[in-house]
């Protein structure tokens, strides 16, 4: 199984951030978060190595909260990514595999580049392997430079090319893969004589080629993948590509996407044929919605939600860690959060599941049984359930469990003043 390490200790200045550039979000989902689920969805790796130094405790932590196969380790004082990545080096002591060192701020990079690219590393017997790609204005990107025949022969720094270095359109996108235990000596040979003074990484192909190994570069399809974070402008840039990329594929898949300028779709949303998206939906997080649904105008769905066929989620509504079965609908003005709904139910504007009680901070469940009918404007204060078939009048608190098909009502009989205005 391959292994990686993750270049994340770099200290995101352009950020302009109290938060650690790496743990910024796409959808809610880190940088470096985006980055360990490529690696790990190629099915070909194992473990990762995350290199940290710029509030490492908080990426730390994240880190091992919720990744089980990434583990961290500490690089200070940052003195570059040949450096960085030298850091793994105990960790890896008897590793005999490949190992794929890549950013940690690319999160646009696809599982399917990473396979391609390491099978390619693989089919030309390669000791080490460079990412690159081709930029019209390769701006600060390291220079690939090639031999008359085409090898490869050094990666120069931006920093440190000659004028004719800089014109090369070839550029380093900072991904490696490497045959472990071939290429970890190049880390203690590496020289920190350049212009930033730093160890470079990139320093491992002349290295490489000095020993007659054999050094390739994979040249990248879709340069839109190595898109990097630098700034909060990045950030927003690269979630728009992402958004794009994820509402190309529903629409090709048979998704009716009205609007698809302002729906904002996570990847990590499921969607069926025949659902249609009417324009400013905002679906964060994990999702799987079914065939014929409909959602919006203006509808937010925040993750954890489950919508069976034919559900229609209307305008105004917000719909959290809720599973809503088929032909059910809640059209207006509604809060859904911590329930189960059946199918066949209608949830009339305004309704709200009070699913937080902020004394006690705890969450709990609704539970909305087959063909049940909520009035508008009706608080279901949760835990509660609405049994098969029952009604709730129009604004209605319901604080306990409604048997199936009975009526519930709880507002105060209307009454008529005559000319109480006058008077
Ligand atoms: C690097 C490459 C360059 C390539 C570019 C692609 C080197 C010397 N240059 O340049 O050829 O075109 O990436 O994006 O490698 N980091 C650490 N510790 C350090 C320094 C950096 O963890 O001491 C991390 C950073 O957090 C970042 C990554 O390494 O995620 C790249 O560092 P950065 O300084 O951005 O490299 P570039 O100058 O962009
Ligand atoms: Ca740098």
């Amino acid at each position: 199984m391959v292994k990686s390490i993750i270049l994340a200790a770099g200290k995101g200045t352009r950020m302009k951030s109290e938060t650690p550039k790496v743990l910024h979000t796409i959808f809610d989902k880190t940088l470096v978060g985006y980055i360990i689920d490529a690696v790990n969805d190629t099915g070909i790796a194992d473990e990762n190595i995350v290199i940290v130094g710029h509030q490492a405790e908080r990426v730390e932590e994240y880190i091992n909260q919720n990744y089980s196969n990434a583990k961290c380790v500490q690089q200070s004082p940052q003195l570059g990514t040949g450096h960085a990545a030298s850091m793994a080096l105990p960790c890896l002591k008897d590793f005999d595999g490949e190992v794929i060192i890549l950013n940690g701020d690319i999160p646009l990079i696809t599982s399917e580049t990473l396979k391609d690219f390491v099978e390619f590393h693989r089919a030309n017997k390669s000791d080490l392997t460079v990412l690159s790609a081709l930029f019209d204005n390769p701006a600060t990107y390291g220079r690939i430079i090639r031999n008359a025949d085409g090898s490869l022969n050094s990666i120069v720094e931006e920093k440190d090319a000659t004028a004719e270095q800089k014109a090369v359109k070839e550029i380093n996108a900072g991904i490696y893969c490497l045959n472990w235990s071939k290429i970890k000596s190049a880390f203690g040979a590496l020289k920190s004589s350049n212009a930033q003074g730093e160890y470079y990484l990139t320093d491992i192909v002349k290295w490489g080629n000095e020993q007659k190994l054999s050094v390739n570069a994979f040249i990248l399809k879709n340069n839109e993948e190595i898109f990097g974070i630098n700034s909060k402008s990045n950030l927003a840039e690269a979630a728009r590509l992402m958004n794009d990329r994820t509402i190309k594929k529903h629409l090709d898949n048979g998704v009716m996407i009205i609007d698809p300028l302002t729906t904002w779709i996570s990847p990590e949303t499921e969607i069926e044929a025949d659902t249609v998206i009417y324009p400013s939906c905002y679906i964060n997080g994990k999702n799987k919605i079914g065939r014929n649904c409909k959602i919006g105008p203006f509808a937010h769905l925040r993750g954890d939600v489950i919508l069976e066929d034919n559900v229609k989620i209307g305008n105004f509504v917000e719909v959290k860690k809720t599973t809503i079965k088929s032909h059910t609908n809640a059209c207006h003005l509604t809060y859904l959060g911590d329930s189960e709904i059946g199918s066949n139910v209608n949830i009339g504007a305004g309704t709200i599941t009070a699913n937080y009680n902020p004394l006690t901070k705890v969450k709990s469940k609704t539970i909305i049984k087959d063909n049940v009918k909520i009035g508008s404007n009706s608080v279901l204060v949760a835990p509660v359930t609405i049994e098969e078939g029952a009604n709730v009048g129009a604004v209605g608190v319901i604080t306990k469990n409604i048997p199936a098909w009975a009526l519930a009502i709880t507002r105060a009989p209307l009454r008529v003043l005559e000319n109480w205005v006058k008077k």
